[in-house]
């Protein structure tokens, strides 16, 4: 377990888009939620969490502090994460595997807590100057385990194929 953490922080972070998933229509979601169904009824195993008890009891302070203004206490974000405001912004989504940010490899998450949505055209800040690498890492920490196994095990096949493919 220790080995795979390592080897994470040591892959550069991904240059995917963040913005990508919150830029496409609704009905593309739907889409792309239900091609994701399949692969949760697949990977039903149990995979044992990358993170430590400590690691979750700083991160859930640190996301109460942080973001529970936007995404709730309880990660539930907004119910109406899907559709776009008045000023054709996104909402805050849920973190609590409900929404997509299970479908996010760790790199990827941890960009889009630094870098923000701001630079894609969305409105979540950046973190880089407030947090520190491994303050992002005890938030993601805490925001797991709101995930299901299921989600969670589904999560880590994608994340080992994202690291693999580097
Ligand atoms: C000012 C409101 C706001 C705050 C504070 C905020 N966020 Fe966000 N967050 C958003 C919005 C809105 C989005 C959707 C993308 C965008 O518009 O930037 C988002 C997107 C995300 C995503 C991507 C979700 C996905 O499914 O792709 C993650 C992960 C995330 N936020 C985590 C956090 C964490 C962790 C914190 C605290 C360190 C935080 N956010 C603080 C508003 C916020």
């Amino acid at each position: 377990m220790k080995i795979q953490t390592i080897a994470l922080l040591l892959i550069a972070p991904l240059l995917l888009v963040v913005g990508a998933c919150a830029e496409k229509e609704e009905g593309e979601k739907t889409a792309s939620a239900e091609r994701m169904a399949p692969q949760v009824e697949a990977f039903s195993g149990v995979a044992s969490r990358w993170y430590s008890d400590e690691q979750v009891a700083r991160g859930g302070e640190l996301f109460q502090q942080h973001c529970a203004s936007c995404h709730k206490q309880d990660a539930s974000g907004s119910p109406d994460w899907k559709k776009l405001n008045e000023e054709g912004k996104l909402p805050p989504p849920p973190l609590n595997g409900s929404a997509h940010t299970w479908h996010h490899p760790l790199p990827l998450l941890r960009q889009v807590i630094r870098n923000g949505g701001i630079p894609m055209g969305g409105s979540m800040p950046a973190f880089k100057d407030q947090l520190a690498a491994d303050e992002i890492d005890d938030i993601l920490a805490w925001v797991q385990t709101h995930w299901s196994d299921k989600i969670y095990a589904t999560w880590n096949q994608l994340n080992q194929r994202a690291s693999k493919s580097r």
